[in-house]
């Protein structure tokens, strides 16, 4: 879960290093460094905390050299303090890694078995004094890179300079993603960049190509000669990025989360633009899918986080509007669980990124039974972009902020599409139910719009959230995801713990919790089922609780209840309620951090892309 970067130059690549690191904190914040190659000399600068710290000491004392690595880590192995930095080094090599060396510990031990020192806690390390001693050996570094790479278990990706070739960069995929960015070409000397992402490279690059598995590869200002796994020469396509859907600016806003919060309604449009057939007032995906919904014996959703909660949204409106049975797990426990897939079913993957490992995992999982595979992703150049046998791609645009906030908007849009077209498909969604959900669809943005306007009175709410231990989120039908997703990004952000719970649930245990000082928030637009939530909402006041209503204006009169504080939000369909309804849940989240002071876009101890399992 850490970002890599590498680039052969012709100016000093320090700054550049820097920026392209800013680009890739979103992968890690644990501590930064670079290392490059002054007159064939190694030189590196670390730092714990964030990359500011690193271009603070930076521009204190620069470091020259025309080629250079850089590192933003996420901590998996060994505290992230300085000496854990990347990249590690020996006399002859400076190396930087993102992923996890799982069998490090017997590399290790073998290579102590030499008298090898290591300084710090990493597998990274391992990693240096293995290609090291290869060269010691008497191997050249992109030989000895090579001899080592098979003996390396895990998942990563790695970015390697040598001490005296000031025009060698090697670059080496497996597990993790990593591109090759061309430069500018002047008098035949180009400029050739390594990184984790696309977006890393956009500032310097319009022309990349993704490594794919094993694929090892040698830079040097000519060009890239790249390996496949079994070392034989290859070519990989270059794809042009458009370096403005790369633009990572906050703005006029203080966050980036306050950013992606108010994109929404642009980002739903844009999305539902590319879905809606508007003179048709139906649904037209863009591109044939390679299965037919009216087939398909049952649906398995495998996702993490936030993307889970988009598809438990989902499971709702795929079982009703499509009656099309659903199972859904968190990655993490699908790909292990290895459940029995049939060759009829269909397996959809949901995720911002297109790299979270789990997520990733169960795709390969799915592709491996036989199943058709189909990917609902934000970052179309991701890995799971590539591998699944179909994507419906979310527009949200880069999200750099840590909490998802337009992406799952964007994710809900593209899944009610989805259900939709299936239930069109499978014959249980007449033409004039897909007319009226479309025209529901199309009032999101508007709603979305609106629903902003409730900020001010969510600032003064978020005061009172501030002051809890415990917050607790209910919910019925699609509000219970609802009611998980808002949980999650209040933990996320100002560390107040927060549950969700389906509101028929409270009386089976949490209940116990009740008590003046846990805010209750209940999110409930005035549905089929909002009776139900009501008569929740009464156990809690009867408890002395303080409700906090997310509801429209004709349910907060018909519940006649006192609350704490009521969010009115416009009147809506039920069905695209969840869309609309992401906005409160997460400016209440956003202004709570934001009153308790906390790093609302670089919470601690996450990343915003899980690389690792
Ligand atoms: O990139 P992905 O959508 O696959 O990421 C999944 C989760 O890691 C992500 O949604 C995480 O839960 C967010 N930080 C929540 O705000």
């Amino acid at each position: 879960m850490c970002g890599i970067v590498g680039i052969v130059g012709r100016a000093f690549v320090a700054d550049h290093l820097i920026e392209a690191l800013r680009r890739l904190e979103y992968r890690g914040y644990d501590s930064a460094g670079i290392a490059t190659l002054e007159r064939g000399r190694l030189v590196r600068r670390r730092a714990e905390g964030k990359l500011a710290n690193l271009a603070m000491s930076l521009r204190d004392e620069p470091l020259g050299g025309s080629i250079g690595i850089g590192h933003t880590r996420w901590a998996t192995h060994g505290r992230p303090n300085e000496t854990n930095a990347h990249p590690h080094a020996t006399a002859r090599l400076a190396v930087v890694h993102n992923g996890i060396i799982e069998n490090f510990r017997e590399l290790k031990a073998e290579l102590q078995g030499f008298g090898i020192r290591f300084e710090s806690e990493t597998d990274t390390e391992v990693v240096a004094q293995l290609v090291s001693r290869e060269m010691d050996q008497g191997l050249g570094p992109e030989e000895a890179v090579a001899a080592c790479l098979p003996r390396l278990h895990g998942a990563f990706a790695l970015g390697f300079i040598f001490s005296g070739y000031d025009d060698l960069l090697v670059g080496a995929r497996h597990g993790a993603p990593l591109a090759i960015g061309f430069g500018e070409v002047e008098a035949g000397i180009g400029e050739i960049y390594l990184g984790s992402d696309a977006l890393a490279l956009a500032p310097f690059t319009e022309e990349i190509t993704y490594l794919e598995e094993g694929d090892w590869a040698v830079l040097s200002r000519a060009g890239a000669v790249i390996h496949d796994i079994d070392g034989g020469l290859v070519e990989r396509p270059r794809q042009r990025i458009v370096a403005q859907a790369y633009q990572v600016e906050k703005g006029n806003h203080r966050h980036f989360m306050a950013k992606e919060i108010h994109e929404q309604p642009e980002v739903v449009g844009r999305t539902l633009a590319h879905y809606v057939d508007l003179a048709r007032s139906r649904i037209a995906l863009p591109d044939a899918l390679p299965f037919e919904f009216a087939r398909l014996s049952r649906l398995s959703i495998a996702a993490c986080g936030t993307a889970y909660y988009a598809g438990l949204v989902a499971k709702y409106w795929f079982e009703t509007l499509a009656r099309l049975p659903v199972e859904i797990d968190v990655a993490s426990e699908a790909r292990y669980r290895e459940p029995p897939l049939d060759r009829d079913g269909l397996t959809l993957v949901i995720s911002q990124s297109g790299e979270t490992a789990d997520t990733l995992a169960s795709l390969r999982y799915a592709k491996a039974q036989g199943q058709h595979t189909l990917a609902v992703v934000n970052v179309p150049t991701s890995t799971i972009a590539r591998e699944a046998s179909a994507i419906v791609p979310t527009l949200a645009g880069p999200e750099i902020g840590v909490a998802s906030t337009k992406a799952f908007s964007c994710q809900l849009t593209v899944l009610l599409c989805l259900a939709i077209v299936a239930g069109r498909a499978r014959g249980t969604l007449s033409a004039e139910r897909e007319r009226e959900l479309v025209d529901a669809l199309i009032t999101v943005p508007g709603l979305m719009a609106e629903a902003t306007k409730r900020e001010g009175e969510i600032e003064v709410l978020a005061r009172e959230v501030s002051k809890a231990r415990d917050v607790l989120y209910l919910g019925r039908g699609t509000s219970y995801p609802m009611a998980l997703e808002g949980a999650l990004k209040l933990k996320e952000i100002s560390y107040i713990h927060a549950e969700g719970y389906a509101a028929g649930e409270l009386k089976h245990g949490p209940i116990a919790l009740i008590d003046e000082s846990v805010p209750v928030i209940v999110i409930a637009p005035h549905d089929a089922i909002f009776e139900k939530t009501v008569s929740n909402m009464q156990e809690v006041a009867a408890r002395g609780g303080r409700i906090i209503l997310i509801g429209d204006a004709k349910g907060a009169a018909a519940a006649g209840l006192e609350t704490l504080a009521t969010v009115t939000m416009p009147d809506c369909d039920a069905v695209v309620a969840p869309i609309v309804y992401a906005v409160p849940i997460q400016l209440i989240a956003y202004h709570t951090a934001v009153f308790m002071g906390k790093d609302v876009d670089q919470p601690r101890n996450l990343a915003k892309s899980v690389t690792v399992e």
